[in-house]
């Protein structure tokens, strides 16, 4: 697979595969384009990206899988300091259930945990599918 890295560009755009290997592959990605932006893999900025790229990455790859399709991750940097997070699956359903865990289950987290980290989220439909997206502070 054929990454870009870039030092100088504003925006990453990778297709991954809809597999826990790509969501792994979405965090790492996310890690090195933030090194290479100036922010060392344990800063806080990128550690908190890195969480939020992780759950959305894993939602893609269990909620929003279609067989054979691709997701997609985007990181924008913006202008005045913040950093833009995108993870696009090609599923249309878009009722996201937020908080829909149990008390004392397991599910119903990543989203709660993406509230937490990132001061503004949402969600928006795409031609095929939909982008959960997700931006926080460069300097925090
Ligand atoms: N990308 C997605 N596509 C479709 N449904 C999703 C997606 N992300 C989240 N959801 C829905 O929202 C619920 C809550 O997501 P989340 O808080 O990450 O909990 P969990 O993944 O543990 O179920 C999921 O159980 C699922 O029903
Ligand atoms: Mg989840």
């Amino acid at each position: 697979m054929n990454f870009r890295i870039s030092t100088h560009i504003d925006e990453l755009s990778q297709r991954l595969s809809s597999t826990p290997r790509g969501a792994r592959l979405a965090r790492h990605l996310t890690a090195h384009q933030l090194a290479a932006w100036g922010h060392p893999h344990d800063s806080d900025v990128s550690d908190t990206a890195q969480h939020v790229v992780a759950e959305l990455a894993a939602n893609a790859v269990t909620h929003g899988r279609v067989p054979g399709r691709d997701f997609e991750l985007r990181l924008l940097r913006l202008p005045e300091g913040i950093l833009r997070i995108e993870v696009s699956d090609t599923r249309g359903d878009r009722q996201l259930r937020f908080g829909a865990g149990e008390v004392d289950g397991e599910g119903g987290r990543g989203l709660v945990i993406v509230a937490l980290l990132a001061p503004v989220w949402g969600i928006t439909d795409r031609l095929v599918g939909k982008t959960v997206w997700a931006e926080l502070p460069l300097e925090i």
